[in-house]
């Protein structure tokens, strides 16, 4: 078999054989697959989409491209959550401690910023020391030891999607459903979680426009977990506009440490509650929404979920001096502060924007070898539905590089919509997949 003629195949929207795709992740494996050819074969798939089979089999080849967590041992209710990718989104850094604290074990392997979104690593190693390069064994003592462990993919867990995740980074392949589900749902089953649950994104600032399309997404997902034998769960909501204040990995840690500590913004609570909900209702912990949100209330205000964080970020190495001084997070040498040009009300913050402003401050990759400059990042100091005075500070900008500031300035004011009306409170949650 011949790579060239797989990429043919695809090329002519034809479906692929079980043993033509095992043939390609083998050689991205072995090397015998180059980047280039693998990047035209992403670029097909774009163009002329997988089947069910066909997305099922890269799942399956994907997990069988490293080792599968057997956490049996430890507990048979281990929870893991993923998300599609968004803006601002830091909801694994409150999840996992908020879950811990409710006594449930769980798993987590994340990935870095992804096109213009962050990754949940980045934003962890924006923490001087913090460790997530964990072996398997590590990984495993510390999901016994702390209920929670958090790391990046491995040259061991599900390695094929670790190389296809950094490619489709930079060679624009990453809004690609069947893409997607495989790469997510690969992760989830080499951890070794038994209960799934999917925060799936949709919008401006997701890989996914829709919620029909996000719909579709999470139904592929639920069938191929099915197909591989997990119970899959999706909680389908809104990304156009930011999640919280933050975007960026510095300023996100320290909105994550506020959230902990009380302090929350309504839609980084409304996306966490419910996704924790979601878990507990899966693993028998509460019964209904009421019960799982008075529980998880109680575990901010006890300071648990907090402690639980702190607990972490001990154990993977990281200085919990940041818990009481944010100057120890990297700071960038440049604060600049966007002001609105009128008065009103703001109706919109298109994420998508706010993303790529971010980006070009040195929050993001342009290449899969990069690196970023954790510092960098935005602070909404206005959002949805509040009022703005033409002159006041709608956002605050950090970066290290002085000639980013003009251009991210403009995508700042181009995504702030600003309406003479009140805009209505409304939910980010679309539908719930089970
Ligand atoms: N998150 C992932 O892990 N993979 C994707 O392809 C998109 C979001």
């Amino acid at each position: 078999m011949k790579i060239v003629d797989v990429i043919e195949k695809k090329k002519k929207g034809l479906a692929l054989t079980e043993e033509e795709i095992k043939f390609f992740i083998d050689g991205i494996m072995n090397g015998t697959v180059e980047d280039y050819q693998a990047s035209a074969l992403l670029m097909a798939v774009y163009f002329k989409g997988m089947n069910l089979d066909e997305t099922t089999w890269l799942t399956k080849y994907m997990v069988e491209s490293g080792e599968i967590l057997d956490l049996s041992k430890i507990s048979n209710n281990i929870v893991d959550k993923h998300s599609t990718g968004g803006v601002g989104d830091k909801i694994t850094l409150m999840f996992l401690p908020l879950m811990a604290a409710a006594d449930l074990y769980t798993a987590k392997l994340s990935g870095r910023g992804l096109g213009h979104t962050g990754g949940t690593i980045d934003k962890l190693e924006a923490i001087p020391n913090f460790r997530t390069d964990l072996s398997i064994e590590e990984f495993k003592n510390k999901v016994k030891e702390h209920k929670t462990a958090i790391a990046a993919q491995t040259l061991s867990l599900a390695p094929a999607d670790g190389k296809l995740y950094a490619l489709r980074d930079v060679t624009s392949t990453v809004d690609i459903i069947p893409m997607i589900a495989s790469s997510v749902v690969s992760k989830k089953i080499a951890s070794g979680a038994n209960h799934i649950v999917l925060d799936v994104k949709y919008g401006s600032g997701a890989f996914i426009k829709t919620p029909e399309e996000a719909q579709k997404l999470s139904e592929i997902m639920v069938e191929v977990g099915k197909r591989l034998n997990r119970n899959i769960c999706a909680v389908i909501s809104s990304m156009n506009q930011p999640l919280g204040r933050a975007i960026g990995n510095s300023v996100e840690v320290q909105e994550v440490i506020e959230f902990l500590k009380g302090n929350m913004e309504s839609d980084l609570k409304e996306i966490t509650y419910t996704l924790c909900q979601t878990a507990f209702e899966k693993t028998g912990k509460c019964a209904n929404k009421e019960e799982a949100w008075k529980y998880l209330d109680e575990m901010i205000s006890s300071g648990k979920a907090l402690e639980k964080f702190k607990e972490i970020v001990a154990s993977q190495g990281g200085d919990v001096a940041i818990f009481d001084d944010y100057t120890k997070l990297p700071q960038a040498s440049i604060k600049y502060e966007v002001k609105a040009t009128c008065d009103g009300y703001v109706k919109n913050i298109d994420a998508l924007k706010v993303a790529k402003a971010c980006k070009n401050l040195g929050a993001g990759r342009d290449r899969k070898s990069d690196p970023i400059d954790y510092s960098a990042g935005i602070y909404l100091t206005q959002k949805y539905s509040e009022p703005v005075m033409a002159g006041e500070t709608i956002a605050v900008i950090y970066t290290n590089k002085e000639e980013t500031i003009k251009g991210a300035e403009e995508l700042i004011l181009e995504a702030f919509e600003i309406s003479d009306e009140e805009p209505k409170a409304q939910s980010l949650i679309y539908k719930i997949i089970h």
